[in-house]
């Protein structure tokens, strides 16, 4: 998968459920778009130039498109609003991508929980294990049918797929679907962040490694390790800065003039992943798995800090 500046045009907009677009978009010149994997998101430029992430719901096996699903969040940052209104077929847009911190790993089996929009990176993620001929599951719940994004073609993948939406079925029924862990089977859950919690939770006995989600939104990671300055070493740029309890490492590095690429500035997009060479991170990010974070070997420098007074950074 590789990484790079996208010039797209919608070529297709439809109206996936209530309040959600589907949008397919092409290369602006009409060459293939880089390839993903499912799980994969990209960054869009927004009206204000900031920028927004969108799971790739499509086939990884067309490179001529890529498909996101956009949920309309009023009470947002302005994000989806813009995309809702600007986004018609033809318009122009910009982004950069794919990038995937919700990879597929192999398993036998797989359980998908998604809640709401968060069906899209599931939706490429069944596409896939049903090609790998493994033994799969979904659960989809959202507030009633009408806002399910995608449910005809939910719908013909057939028995494996039980759709749940609250207003007619109540919450989902995550007790019974988590409460005996299993070995051969590899969790993947994307939602609102109280869905996440309670997965998180139910499936803490489960293996490690066996529960994988995706964050739209940060979690609530409680205040840092250190309350005082610590410094980075930064080995590529040869410089040693001090970060200071009110800002973050990425601020104090852009603010020395070394180039990072960043996009969501809350822990959620992976984009700002920087190599750790020494020291301990504090990690306060979205994305990494608790296995990775207690790797130490890289950190979200927009928002996760130090527990040492030093930290060595590939930058
Ligand atoms: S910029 Fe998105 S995780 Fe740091």
């Amino acid at each position: 998968m590789t990484e790079a500046d996208l010039n797209l045009v919608v070529v297709e907009r439809l109206d996936a459920a209530e309040d959600v677009v589907s949008l397919t978009l092409a290369d602006a010149s009409g060459d293939p778009l880089p390839s993903w994997e499912p799980g994969a998101h990209i960054d869009i430029t927004v009206g204000d130039g900031t920028t927004r992430q969108y799971s790739l719901c499509g086939s990884p096996d067309d490179r001529s498109v890529y498909r996101i699903g956009v949920l309309n969040e009023p009470a947002g940052r302005g994000g989806s609003v813009w995309v809702h209104d600007a986004l018609k077929v033809g318009a122009a847009l910009s982004g950069r991508g794919p990038r995937n911190h919700f990879p597929l790993h192999q398993s036998p089996r797989y359980l998908f929980v998604a809640g709401g929009i968060g069906i899209t990176p599931i939706l490429a993620m069944i596409g896939a294990v049903q090609k790998a001929g493994a033994e799969w599951t979904l659960v989809y719940g959202g507030r009633r049918s009408a806002s399910m994004a995608f449910l005809d073609e939910i719908s013909d993948i057939g028995s494996r797929a039980t759709i749940w939406p609250q207003d007619t079925h109540g919450l989902i029924d995550l007790p019974g679907l988590l409460s005996e862990p299993r070995d051969d089977t590899l969790v993947y859950c994307c939602g609102p962040e109280p869905l996440l919690v309670a997965v998180e939770k139910l499936c803490a006995p489960w293996p490690s490694g066996a529960l994988h989600l995706e964050r739209f939104s940060p979690k609530d990671v409680g205040a840092p390790v250190r309350s005082d300055s610590f410094e980075v070493v930064l080995t590529d740029s040869g410089v040693t800065l001090t970060v200071p309890p009110d800002r973050t490492i990425l601020e104090v590095v852009e603010a020395a003039g070394v180039n990072v690429l960043s996009s969501c500035g809350e822990g959620t997009c992976g984009t700002c992943e920087t190599g750790v060479v020494d020291g301990e991170p504090d990690h306060r990010d979205s994305v990494l798995t608790p296995e990775e974070q207690a790797d130490n070997s890289c950190m979200m420098i927009c928002v996760s800090r130090s527990v040492s007074p030093r930290l060595v950074l590939e930058l």
